[in-house]
């Protein structure tokens, strides 16, 4: 039995916490098979469906371990092998219904995980790229695929200076689904997939680098939403996009003064190689807005340390100057977990980025502070007049304390927020 506290104030984030207390018992009991019986769905006021829904996922993510690298078989939890759910017969069949849709998203959400967890070393842009492939092999989607030769070429100049220090090429991916709905929206994700971030020339400390292969998380979770958005096949066309880089310190490396100009013609001087982030979104963001002309675009970022401070790890940072865009995400973010918090981007931040020899600074001026959402007006100028959201993930994406069902390292936060953005889109 696991309370779920006063009946007046129960929230389906309770719910999802006592659901992982009650998987993680009886896996430390070392059963091989648990029957849970489960509270009615209009405690929570969902429907039977979307009730099953939310069971399976966080009951997927809640058995997620990344393990493959221990050497003694011991410290490999066991797993249950089959879990039984008890609901009231009438409402077994959209119950299931919900359950087999929980399972595909609980998959997405691990296999970020699991992306992120990898080490850097492992994970490269290109090795990042070749999962993206199979994933749109199995299930159907269109893949696109630019190498650095091509980057440089297409004059996608901020990608290319990111990657120019490592050895490993950059690339830029994009998977593409396509609804049966004639006539439908077309949404696109973007995200940001540095599959390192040393900080470049502008080197991170020690201390601050020791997590930076979760630089791909944006990256990931637009895969991996990619991946489920096939298996649910919502009613909108929805564009997968992520520029993918290492950005590591070397004799070929940009360098704090150089001037870089982007896919869409803007040139931005970097004073500080560690903000590469907002480089390789602004081609990313300039390519789907010029050639696919989307009704939306959202992208997601491990973006800015200042993020990560100003919300902590339990609200992703959401920036918009978009109010119905904005509220759509928002709704989402408490109907799937995977909550978020608008920050202002009001035209005040707009001047933190003024340069003196380029059309804009890759850093913020610091008598404006408010590093998150100076961050985001830098990419704003690639998104032209198309609705666009940001969201800033750099306190959600690693390391999430307090929350039964994550364990340390990545959390996939966003596949659950995309995915439901997709599902309820109209
Ligand atoms: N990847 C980091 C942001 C980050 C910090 C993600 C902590 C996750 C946890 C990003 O590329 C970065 O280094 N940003 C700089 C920007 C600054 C130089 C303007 C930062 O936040 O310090
Ligand atoms: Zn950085
Ligand atoms: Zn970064």
């Amino acid at each position: 039995m696991v309370g779920l506290g006063a009946q007046k104030k129960i929230t389906i984030e309770a719910y999802r916490r006592a659901l992982a207390h009650l998987y993680r018992q009886a896996a430390v009991h070392k059963a091989k098979k648990a029957a849970f019986s489960l509270p009615p769905a209009s405690l929570f006021k969902l429907s039977q469906e979307d009730f099953g829904q939310q069971t399976a996922t966080i009951l997927g993510i809640t058995s997620y371990d990344f393990n493959e690298f221990f050497s003694d078989t011991k410290r490999k939890k066991i797993e249950l092998a089959q879990i039984a759910l008890g609901v009231s017969s009438k409402d077994k069949a959209a119950f299931e219904k919900g359950v087999k849709k929980g399972d595909i998203i609980a998959e997405a959400v691990n296999k970020a995980r699991h992306w992120v967890n990898t080490p850097p070393s492992h994970l490269t842009p290109p090795e990042l790229a070749k999962h993206a492939q199979a994933i749109a092999k199995k299930r159907g989607l269109k893949f696109t695929q630019f190498g650095e030769a091509e980057i440089i070429k297409k004059g996608m100049g901020g990608l290319a200076s990111v990657g120019r220090g490592s050895d490993n090429d950059c690339q830029l991916v994009i998977l593409e689904y396509k609804t049966p709905k004639k006539n439908a929206d077309t949404i696109a994700f973007v995200g940001k997939g540095i599959t390192f971030d040393s900080g470049g020339l502008s080197l991170k400390p020690a201390a601050h680098m020791e997590t930076m292969k979760e630089d791909m998380s944006g990256a990931a979770a637009v895969i991996a939403t990619m991946e489920a958005i096939a298996q649910l096949k919502p009613d909108v066309n929805v564009i997968g996009v992520t520029p993918l880089a290492e950005n590591l310190p070397s004799g070929k490396a940009s360098k704090p003064g150089d001037i870089v100009r982007f896919y869409n013609g803007k040139t931005a001087e970097i004073k500080n190689t560690d903000a590469e982030g907002r480089l390789v979104l602004a081609d990313a963001l300039a390519y789907v807005a010029k050639h696919y002309k989307p009704d939306a675009i959202i992208d997601i970022a491990t973006l800015t340390g200042a993020c990560a401070y100003a919300l902590g790890p339990f609200y992703s940072g959401l920036m918009s100057q978009h109010d119905d865009l904005a509220e759509l995400i928002e709704e989402s973010g408490d109907h799937s977990g995977d909550q978020v918090w608008r920050l202002p981007l009001s035209d005040d931040y707009k001047a933190a980025i003024k340069s003196d020899v380029a059309d804009i600074c890759n850093i913020g001026n610091q008598k404006y502070m408010a590093g998150a959402i100076t961050a985001a007006h830098f990419l704003k100028y690639f998104v032209g007049d198309i609705p666009w959201a940001h969201l800033d993930i750099a306190g959600t994406a690693f390391n999430v304390t307090d929350r039964p069902y994550f364990k340390t390292g990545g959390t996939g936060v966003g596949v659950r927020l995309l995915v439901d953005i997709a599902q309820h889109w109209q």
